[in-house]
């Protein structure tokens, strides 16, 4: 495979994809901030099956966390993820500084309703702000096609659809499965932080919610099986659960149980916040 052209300015990237669409070539979009991992991959195999040229972005967006988290340790790793958006056939890395994406004086903030109310922004409000603006720049910016979002960041998946929903930004969204490990762990560059043993528990979560999900879709009381299962994350060494909660599968209005859905949960092991989300269908 070519190595990707990497461009770290927003002028580059624009003059490259103008040269393939007068080519008459189309492009997708793979957003991401880097410590690229099989899930990423995953995301960019999704791109070229649609597109003829895949852009991959890489920029850990300082304004989707908040002041007390991990952006200072989020693990950057450019070298290693050059060469595996090389051997995944992607076209362009697209890696901005932060003064390239938020110059001085940048002042714009993009706020989506609708999915972006509950479950993540109760414990980090001003995160999908953040996500919204610099998904909205980078869609400005490169003018694609098509994007891909993992559903393992579902409720970012519901809001981005949203976004462009309500913005009339002419991309399509395209929602990728889940990549996980052989024993069901969803696939994160937060899965970094974790050693051996916290990795055996990290994999009871996804075990947790497929039991809760399929309880619920053979008619369980919601609030009874959210909390059950909250209770065996915690008896399985998940120190703090931020929520478990069902959802319709795309507006993320509360459940109903003739309608499929979709089960999220955000919990903690140490200092490391994981989350993941599976399907309930309603029978
Ligand atoms: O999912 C991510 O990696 C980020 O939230 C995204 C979509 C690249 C925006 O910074």
């Amino acid at each position: 495979m070519n190595a990707p052209i990497v461009v770290d300015s927003v002028a580059a990237l624009r003059a490259q994809v103008r040269d393939w669409r007068q080519a008459g070539l189309g492009v997708a979009m793979v957003p991401t901030m880097g410590a690229l991992h099989d899930g990423h991959i995953s995301l960019i195999r999704i791109a070229l099956e649609r597109a003829d040229r895949c852009v991959v972005s890489i920029f850990v967006n300082p304004t989707q966390f908040a002041p007390t988290e991990d952006l200072d340790k989020y693990p950057r790793q450019l070298a290693r993820d050059l060469d595996r958006l090389r051997d995944a056939g992607a076209h362009l890395a697209f890696t901005p500084g932060v003064a390239e994406m938020y110059p001085t004086g940048f002042a714009t903030r993009i706020s989506v309703g609708g999915p972006s109310s509950g479950l993540e922004t109760d414990f980090r409000p001003n995160f999908f702000d953040g996500v919204a603006t610099v998904v909205a720049k980078l869609f400005l910016q490169t003018a694609p096609d098509w994007a891909v979002f993992g559903e393992k960041d579902y409720q970012q998946l519901c809001v981005v659809r949203q976004l462009c929903r309500d913005l009339d930004l002419p991309v399509e969204i395209i929602g990728a499965p889940t990549v996980r490990d052989a024993r069901g762990l969803a696939m994160s560059s937060r899965n970094a932080y974790l050693g051996e043993a916290e990795l055996d528990v990290a994999r009871q979560l996804n075990v947790i919610l497929r039991r809760t999900a399929a309880e619920l879709a053979s008619g369980a009381n919601e609030i009874r099986a959210t909390s059950i299962a909250t209770e065996a994350l915690a008896q399985a060494g998940f120190q703090k659960v931020d929520y478990v909660a069902a959802r319709e599968a795309v507006t993320l209005a509360p459940w109903r149980c003739d309608r499929d859905g979709r089960l999220l949960a955000a919990a903690w092991l140490g200092t490391t916040r994981l989350i993941d989300n599976v399907e309930i269908r309603s029978t």
